[in-house]
């Protein structure tokens, strides 16, 4: 099956089989090897993607769910404005993440703050949720996720 969508802002077609998921056809056939896969069946959150502006697991999802829509990784979202809001945000709620989840966790992150500048305390608690990790406080996370939608509302709002 053709599929063609945008992949972090490029116009992109392949032929895909049915059975090809997501994660697997991100990372080698795009190239976007920041992708994680992790657990391979929901639970994990580190193959997270952002497509038309919500968070997607591409480990439970097949490629061609992905045809006519707006898909970013991170190899795209670490070269737009946006991020520095995200990196600025955990900075300053001194949270270093690992390779693994770093950029599931920032994907997450942008989907809320695509959604609003100024998320609920539940929306907050399920985006830190949605991406695991058993090293980093969960206080620390809530405060990065918060100062990263401060960041973002000032850069829009000034
Ligand atoms: S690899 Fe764990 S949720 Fe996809
Ligand atoms: S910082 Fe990456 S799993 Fe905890």
């Amino acid at each position: 099956m053709i599929i063609s969508f945008y992949l972090n802002g490029v116009l992109t077609e392949h032929d895909v089989t049915p059975h090809r998921r997501a994660v697997d056809y991100l990372r080698d056939d795009c190239g976007c090897r920041s992708l994680h896969h992790e657990c391979a069946d929901g639970t994990c959150g580190a193959c997270l993607i952002l497509m038309d502006d919500r968070p997607a697991l591409s480990c439970i999802l097949p490629a061609f769910e992905l045809r006519f829509r707006e898909v970013w990784t991170m190899e795209g979202l670490s070269d737009r404005d946006e991020f520095t809001d995200i990196v600025s945000g955990f900075k300053e709620a001194r949270v270093r993440l690992c390779s693994s989840c770093a950029p599931a966790r920032a994907l997450a992150v942008e989907a809320l703050l695509r959604q609003t500048v100024r998320p609920s305390a539940r929306q907050i608690r399920e985006t830190v949720e949605s991406v695991q990790c058993a090293c980093c406080s969960r206080r620390r996370l809530h405060d990065a996720v918060i100062r990263s939608a401060r960041n973002r509302e000032r850069r829009i709002h000034g």
